[in-house]
């Protein structure tokens, strides 16, 4: 057996996106193309060689990585001068897996079967029949033998009807590719030295070049501009959709359902319309997720109801906990067991104890709160004082009364209550009332401002 080397094609600008990013840093369904191609090969290969060029910087700096071998393409004179590049690095007697940077939903299980060609053939390509071919290179063939591959721009319109086409990925022995690349020219339609060009030299130098076919659409399909990266992010969603129902989530909704990221959840959970999942998500049993919800890092327990246009960002929201309408949990968040956070209430940075309510049109930050708490309606902690932030202290069983502030750094005590509309700035004690109100005065001979 011999050993596997990826090679990664990623030099290129990608005109067709019109966008000042390298093509491979599009992102599909919350992560990089790239890093989609990265991930299915790191695990079958022994090294790995991204080939940049176009946004060098920016693609290392995205992908952080230190096993990756980075190879630059100063210009970008075509796929089989991109792979030149790499060889250079390359031992002989070893397999080149060649990916591209904008094929991402590849699989593993195809790269391997592919391998497993090249171990026996030193040359195999992955390709795959398409109702439409169009923009795709066109594999040749002769008594069922491939006998090169032509790009669309090269091609004949007999050539043009062939429906199956070259995903670009092929897996090929060092040694006869070094040696087949050397005989490439640039004499092509669009002046590139084309990698696929070089399996019409191994058919004239008398090898057989193995094909294995591609399982689905999706996981070959290029992506060279904005529509069709839509489309792969349709066709992938559609499909984690339908993978999240077989295990049993309740989506109102599918086609109006969005993942980003990971996401995982026990048994009833319903997904009401319009919710995105982003990074890592986690659902216990029996939660709810009302329309129009945004949950992102997020640790959700059993019967929780997220109720509408509510978003969660890095926070864990423990069994029992009602959030929203219209509520905002920021990073850093504890929302306690049987909690509730209402509408138009933001929480950042804060802890809050089992059974708190904080029910309508409030600020929390940099909180600890005990249990059983009740904040009133317009309570704000001010938690900054333009330049650093201070931590706001409410224990157990205290009422905070409507429209107060609570200036931190400051304890609001066990049991406390504080009178509504109060502007609290020293510790209010433990089990007593306190308040900070100025007199209220009526004034009889008073005259109401009329119109000049
Ligand atoms: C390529 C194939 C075509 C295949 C299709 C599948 C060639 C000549 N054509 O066409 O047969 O059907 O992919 O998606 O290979 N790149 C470099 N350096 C370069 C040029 C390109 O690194 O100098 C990289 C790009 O960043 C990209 C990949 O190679 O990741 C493919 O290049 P692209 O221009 O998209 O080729 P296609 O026209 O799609
Ligand atoms: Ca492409």
């Amino acid at each position: 057996m011999k050993n596997i080397n990826a090679i990664i094609l990623a030099a290129g600008k990608g005109a067709r996106m019109r966008s000042d990013k390298p093509k491979v840093l599009q992102v599909l369904s919350g992560k990089t193309l790239l890093e989609y191609v990265i991930d299915s090969a790191h695990k079958l290969c022994a090294k790995m060689y991204v080939v940049y060029g176009f946004g060098g910087e920016k693609v290392q700096q995205t992908i952080k990585s230190d096993w990756i071998n980075w190879v630059e393409q100063a210009e970008q004179l075509g796929t089989g001068h991109a792979v030149m590049q790499a060889l250079g690095q390359i031992e002989d007697g070893v397999i080149c897996l060649i990916l591209y940077g904008d094929v991402p939903l590849i699989t593993q299980k195809s790269l391997q079967k592919l391998i497993a060609e090249a171990q026996k053939n030193s040359a195999a390509l992955l390709t795959i029949d398409l109702e439409n071919p169009t923009g795709y290179g066109r594999i040749v063939r002769q008594n069922g033998q491939i006998k090169g591959i032509v790009e669309e721009q090269d091609a004949s319109d007999e050539q043009r009807a062939i429906c199956e086409v070259n995903t670009g990925i092929m897996a090929f022995d060092s040694s006869l590719l070094r040696r087949y690349l050397k005989a490439l020219d640039n004499d092509t339609a669009q002046g590139e030295f084309y990698l696929t060009d070089i399996i019409a030299i191994a058919v004239a130098d008398g090898k057989e070049v193995a094909s294995v076919v591609a399982e689905d659409e999706m996981e070959v399909a290029g992506v060279n501009d904005k529509e069709q990266l839509a489309g792969l992010e349709r066709a992938l969603q559609k499909k984690q959709a339908k993978q999240f129902m077989q295990d049993g989530l309740t989506l109102k909704d599918p086609s109006r359902f969005d993942c980003r990221g990971n996401f995982s959840f026990g048994k009833d959970c319903i997904c009401d319309i319009n919710v995105l999942i982003e990074g890592e998500v986690s659902l216990g049993n029996n939660t709810l997720i009302a329309p129009n919800c945004i949950l992102k890092n997020a640790k959700i327990g059993n019967n929780v109801v997220i109720l509408a246009n509510t978003i969660i960002d890095g926070a864990t929201i423990d069994s029992g906990a009602t959030i929203g309408p219209f509520a905002r949990i920021r990073p850093e968040t504890d929302i306690g067991a049987n909690a509730k956070i209402g509408n138009f209430v933001e929480v950042k940075k804060s802890v809050i104890g089992a059974n708190s309510k904080i029910s309508h049109l409030s600020y929390v930050g940099d909180t600890v709160m005990g249990k059983g708490v009740n904040i009133g309606a317009g309570v704000i902690t001010c938690n900054y004082d333009g330049a650093n932030k201070h931590q706001t202290n409410i224990e157990d069983g205290a009422f905070v009364g409507s429209g107060s502030q609570l200036i931190a750094p400051v304890v609001v005590g066990k049991n406390a209550t504080i009178g509504a509309g109060s502007t609290i700035s020293k510790n209010a004690p433990a089990e007593q009332l306190t308040l900070s109100r100025s007199k209220q005065t009526s004034l009889k001979n008073w005259n109401k401002p009329s119109k000049k």
